[in-house]
């Protein structure tokens, strides 16, 4: 069973590394004009969706080992863990909303320039945000 969960863990793990790319795509959004723009948008929302998806599994297999399984990591990496877990869903969730308000305006492009600053932000918040939970997750043993 083990072996199961870490695989589940792992494939999550990559599922939401597609957003380390995210900033970079997210620039080539705004030279984007109308009907592009959409379906570029409701390709991000499906990622944003789908990165959501990968986060729950990430949490349900995570605390399955933690609780069942492994003894070693601390009360503290076990913290830290949900903390960044819960805030990378925060940060994909905003874009989301965001991405999805964008969506609905009759001037789309318009919307995106005035938001670009802070899609630009939650971007690289959540690519440092996956770095740092990959970097607690691979060294347990300096917590
Ligand atoms: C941001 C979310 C997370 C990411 C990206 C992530 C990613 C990873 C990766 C890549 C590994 C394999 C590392 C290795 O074997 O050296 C791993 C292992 C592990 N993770 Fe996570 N994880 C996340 C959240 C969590 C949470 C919230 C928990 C539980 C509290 C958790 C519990 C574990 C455990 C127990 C292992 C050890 C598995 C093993 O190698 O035996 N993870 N995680």
């Amino acid at each position: 069973m083990y072996f199961y969960l870490v695989f589940i863990h792992v494939v999550s793990a990559l599922f939401l590394g597609c957003f380390l790319a995210f900033p970079l795509a997210m620039n080539r959004l705004f030279s984007l004009e109308s009907k592009e723009l959409i379906i570029s948008l409701k390709t991000i929302l499906s990622f944003t969706r789908a990165g959501h998806y990968a986060l729950v599994l990430l949490m349900i297999s995570g605390i399955w080992m933690t609780i069942g399984y492994t003894s070693y990591p601390s009360l503290l990496w076990v913290g830290i863990s949900i903390l960044i877990l819960i805030l990378i869903g925060a940060l994909i969730g905003m874009v989301h909303k965001q991405i999805k308000q964008i969506m609905f305006t009759a001037d789309s492009a318009k919307e995106l320039s005035k938001n670009r600053r802070q899609l630009t932000r939650y971007g690289w918040m959540t690519f440092f945000a996956i770095l740092i939970a990959i970097f607690i997750m691979t060294n347990r043993s300096l917590f």
